[in-house]
């Protein structure tokens, strides 16, 4: 079988008159089952571009993106959508919880789009909550939580469906740093039960707990390897201009 994650060449590019931006420019990589990666680069590097790749939300302008095998820059919306909730759980800054529902029907909800039956929902929501941490508060709304809580209600959603990819953009963006902590804690155990995570943030510390680092500079891999490297934390490329003057 070959790698769950893999990118040959790709490249997404934005034309703004006369200039072109490259916002991914032909990154190859791969990313194998049971992996925790981290996708890291300052503001404007591609970050989101690659996440919006990886989850199927927008697909390349050149080159090849493969999900389990399956070319995803040849299928249309609907396809997409279907490959969405196949494959992957999304956990975002903003927690995105509907505030009218409580905890388990929030979970609840990619198993209604896949169209599993209300008993098997409820039980499912139920068990995740739980593996979060949040088997007390199951009829609770989310307002009724802290940002930490509510971060692993979107966890426990994401991984309701149990996809092959859990797809964490900036996760602990909006908690402070002990919460963070807690949350990345939940990502590496997650890891350690054998789930892919894909982890997208601008923060070396962050990234740093994640067993495999790629970052990203103006759109293309800089460094890939291990994060415990010292090499996967020093910003590779210095323009040459800058390096005269020093
Ligand atoms: N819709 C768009 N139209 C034009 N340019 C875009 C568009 N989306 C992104 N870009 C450009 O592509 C580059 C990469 O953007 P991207 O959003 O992937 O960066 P990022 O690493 O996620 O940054 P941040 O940390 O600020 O979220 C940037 O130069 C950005 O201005
Ligand atoms: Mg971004």
């Amino acid at each position: 079988m070959g790698a769950l994650i893999e990118f040959q060449e790709v490249c997404k590019y934005y034309y703004m008159g006369d200039t072109t931006v490259k916002a991914a420019d032909h990154i190859s990589m791969k990313i194998e089952r049971g992996e925790f990666v981290a996708i890291v680069g300052q503001s404007g590097s591609g970050k989101s571009t690659c996440m919006n790749i990886i989850g199927c939300l927008d697909v390349p302008t050149a080159g090849t993106y493969l999900l389990g095998g399956r070319d995803v820059g040849k299928m249309n919306k609907n396809e997409l959508a279907e490959i969405r909730n196949e494959m992957l759980g999304f956990i975002f800054q903003q927690y995105n919880l509907l505030p009218r529902l409580d905890l388990i029907e929030n979970v609840e909800i990619p198993l209604m789009y896949k169209g599993v039956p209300k008993a098997e929902r409820r039980k499912r929501a139920q068990e995740v909550l739980e593996q979060v941490g949040l088997g007390d508060k199951l009829k609770s709304k989310p307002n009724e939580l802290s940002g930490g809580q509510q971060q692993r209600v979107s966890i426990a959603r994401a991984l309701v469906g149990k996809p092959a990819v859990i797809l964490a953009d900036e996760p602990t963006g909006a908690l402070d740093s002990h919460t963070s902590r807690e949350v990345l804690s939940i990502l590496q155990q997650l890891h350690r039960d054998g789930n892919t995570v894909v982890l997208i943030t601008h923060d070396n510390s962050i990234a740093m707990r994640a067993e495999r680092i790629i970052r990203l500079e103006d759109g293309q891999v800089v460094y890939d390897g291990d994060s415990k490297s010292p090499d996967a934390l020093v910003q590779a490329h210095i323009p040459e201009d800058e390096e005269e003057e020093k």
